[in-house]
């Protein structure tokens, strides 16, 4: 049984009380805290920064945090979730000028990378890049928002990015991101994601029951 992880998206948290929030899904089980930065130029949304990331730290949040960073240009903002406490380190190739370069910033900072893919970009982005790369992240929407459906195709693409990293022979997570429910994390599982992102599933609108949905989730994995 691989290594499951959930990394719940904190977009769909509520922002007014985003540390309790954090606190409820971590102490429901979750793994990660899936951090998500949009900069309304490559993504039409606005977020998050390295001060909430900072804040978190600081609020006592202990678990590793995955930032995927939806920005451009994205190398001029690592130094700075470096020192606000970020884990991990995503960004899109096609928001680097210089993608070696940038996973090398990331490593050089001391955080894990890991590159990021549309659901129309083609893995071939991987090739090269194998041995810097500590997570592949597949969005199953486009992004920019929560609470979008998963598009099917993703599942095939698993399947193409599972061979990748076990003929690799790395220690490389396989991240999804995008439309995650109760009712299709196990196909999802099956083709052979170990990290599940999940936003609108996991933090209801009513977010007395974030536990329940959490447990939800877990129990239909
Ligand atoms: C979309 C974000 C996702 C989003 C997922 O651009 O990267 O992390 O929050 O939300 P759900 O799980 O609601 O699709
Ligand atoms: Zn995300």
């Amino acid at each position: 049984m691989p290594d499951y992880k959930i990394a719940p998206s904190i977009l769909s948290a509520d922002f007014a009380r985003l540390g309790e929030e954090v606190d409820n899904v971590l102490k429901s089980g979750a793994d990660i805290v899936h951090f998500d930065v949009m900069d309304n130029h490559y993504v039409p949304n606005l977020t998050i920064g390295p001060l909430v990331c900072e804040a978190l730290r600081k609020h006592g949040v202990s678990a590793e945090i995955d930032v995927h960073l939806m920005v451009k240009p994205v190398d001029r903002i690592i130094p700075d979730f470096a020192k606000a406490g970020a884990s991990y380190i995503t960004f899109h190739p096609e928001a680097s000028e210089h993608i070696d370069r940038t996973l090398q910033l990331i490593k050089g900072e001391g955080c894990k990378s890991g590159l990021v893919f549309n659901p129309a970009t083609p893995l071939d982005y991987l090739t090269y890049v194998m041995d810097k790369v500590d997570m592949v992240l597949l969005m199953s929407v486009n992004p920019g928002f929560g609470g979008q459906s998963f598009i099917p195709a993703t599942l095939d693409k698993l399947r193409e990015a599972r061979k990748i990293i076990d003929a690799s022979g790395r220690d490389i997570r396989l991240e999804i991101d995008g439309g995650v429910k109760v009712d299709n994390i196990r196909e999802i599982a099956e083709a052979g994601a170990d990290t599940f992102v999940a936003g609108s599933a996991i933090f209801s609108a009513a977010s007395d029951s974030d536990a329940n949905v959490y447990d939800t989730v877990v129990k239909a994995m």
